[in-house]
């Protein structure tokens, strides 16, 4: 894979993050696009910023973004672009949330780049290269056991419809797992994830944006990625279950157990 593109990942990432740091508790203009699913003028600032910079240097590749429908060219190059992964966290002035940005070569993942602006921590993977957090090589944790392992997950915009089933999920992690977070940020739960911080996390109906790099960055980093019963990922599948390897097999028994 050619340094350019992760070069080119990273200084639209930080240049995405500095806008949403610039703008940070002001009072951004907010729609929603369903019930509980808001996006800001700042979403789409950054989604602009990011696609241009891509598409002024290759003009010939594919953007699968959040905020603008795809349109595809047909080009073995897909960037796909979260420009800022925890809206709602960002609305309310809790400072957690980040920019993401993957690329697939023909439909296989090859570079991953989340940037979080408020601690200016920028994690990268390129495949089969590891992956590192502000230059430093990262891994997973060394948990072994789910009675040990914090774990974290996310709920979609339709959880009001489906509570009960999201939360048997969160109700079982509760009382297998040491403690279970719903930090807000897909990615950021990924890289944290990546990083040794998380042990584990499950997540349902989230979209390629929110899983593309952070999926590449803990692979890269030792993890493993699969569905949610433990079937192949593939970050258009939808659910994800992500943990530092050992206690996969815990969670998925876990999973089964649910009524
Ligand atoms: C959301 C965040 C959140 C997750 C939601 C996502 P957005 O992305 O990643 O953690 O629980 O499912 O949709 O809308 O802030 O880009
Ligand atoms: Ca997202
Ligand atoms: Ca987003």
């Amino acid at each position: 894979m050619e340094a350019c593109y992760l070069e080119l990942a990273i200084q639209a990432a930080r240049e995405a993050g500095r806008i949403q740091k610039a703008r940070f508790g002001d009072s951004n203009r907010v729609e929603l696009k369903g019930e509980i699913n808001p996006v800001t003028e700042v979403d789409r600032l950054c989604e602009r910023t990011i696609s241009e910079m891509i598409l002024g240097t290759f003009p010939d590749h594919d953007l699968l973004t959040e905020e603008t429908p795809f349109k595809g060219k047909g080009s073995k190059w897909r960037w796909i672009i979260d420009p800022l992964d925890g809206t709602t966290n960002y609305i309310h002035r809790f400072p957690f949330f980040a920019v993401s940005i993957g690329m697939e070569v023909d439909g296989v993942m090859e570079l991953g780049v989340a940037y979080d602006p408020v601690r200016d921590e920028l994690f990268q993977a390129a495949r089969g290269t590891g992956a590192f957090l502000n230059g430093q090589r990262i891994h997973v944790s060394g948990t072994e056991g789910l009675g040990q392992s914090l774990l974290c997950t996310g709920f979609p915009y339709d959880v009001r419809e489906n509570i009960d089933y999201y939360l048997s999920y969160f109700r079982q992690f509760m009382v297998k797992g040491f403690a279970v977070r719903r930090p807000g940020s897909a990615v950021l739960d990924l890289c944290h994830l990546a990083a040794g911080h998380f042990d584990g996390f499950w997540e349902f109906k989230l979209h390629p944006w929110d899983v593309a790099a952070g999926s590449l960055i803990a692979t890269e980093a030792g993890g493993r990625v699969t569905g949610i019963t433990g079937q192949p990922f593939s970050i258009y599948s939808k659910d994800i279950l992500a943990s530092n390897g050992l206690i996969h097999p815990q969670m998925i028994e876990a999973i089964q157990e649910i009524k």
